[in-house]
This record gives structure tokens, sequence and C-alpha cells, in this order.
């Protein structure tokens, strides 16, 4: 099967370091699940790569949400209301994909993908400035 493996471009950086190391720990483990479907490794392998994507976004989003207390950054709120949504979304997708509710069509992978994209490249992008600005 063809595979989609991410990187991290140009246009998903945002020039903070920790941020951008944490992003690409995230796409490591969104490509760690890639791999594991493409070559047909059992169901658990499977399970272990989504349920590590969602330990590392909720411990990024910790972070993030501190360093954006931490510089005052003015729209916080929505920010942590985004978070919120994207955890509560991959949550449920892990969930089900251990209760074999969940298969990893193609079409799947493409969602999966687009949340990870949607934050990197669409809502975190929002802060960058505010806090590039302060550094
Ligand atoms: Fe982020
Ligand atoms: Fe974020």
């Amino acid at each position: 099967m063809k595979t989609d493996y991410l990187t991290l471009r140009e246009n998903f950086r945002t020039g903070i370091d920790p941020v951008d190391e944490q992003h690409r720990e995230m796409i490591e483990c969104y490509n760690d699940l890639e791999r594991a479907v493409a070559t047909g490794e059992p169901h658990e392998a499977r399970v272990n790569a989504l349920f590590s994507l969602a330990d590392a976004t909720r411990r990024h989003f910790r972070f993030e949400e501190n360093l954006l207390e931490a510089n005052d950054y003015p729209d916080l709120a929505r920010h942590r209301g985004e978070h919120e949504a994207l955890l509560e979304q991959i949550d449920d997708w892990a969930s089900r994909l251990r209760d074999g509710e969940l298969n990893l069509t193609r079409d799947t992978m493409r969602l999966i993908r687009e949340w990870l994209l949607d934050h990197m490249v669409g809502s975190d992008q929002h802060y960058v400035a505010h806090i590039r600005h302060i550094d």
C-alpha cells in the first residue's frame, strides 16, 4: 500500500524550538501509525501507535498552553478550546480503534493527518507572531 509519511515542512515550523521538536515527535507518532497500517502490523501495534500520538499531543498541548499563558497570549482561551476539541477527537479515535470499532482505512488516515495539520499549520500559526515578538 502506498504510504503518506509526513515531514516537518517549512510552513509547519513555528521557529520556537521546543514547539517544533514536539510537533516533530507528533509527526513521528503519526508516521509509526502509517507504517503499522502499511506493513500490516498486528492490531496491538496500531493501537499503541495511536495512543502514543494521543499522549504526545496531550503533553504538547500542556506545554503550549503554559508557554502562551506565561507570555500573556490574548487569545489563549480560544486556543485552549481548540486543543480540547482536538484531544477529544483523538481520544475517541484511539478508544474506538482499541475496541475494534474503527478501521484505519485510507479515509480515516487522511482524517488523522488533517487533524494533525489543522493544529500545526492552522491553529498554531496564530500565536507565532506574538511569541516570537516577545523572544
Ligand atoms: Fe502545537
Ligand atoms: Fe496549539
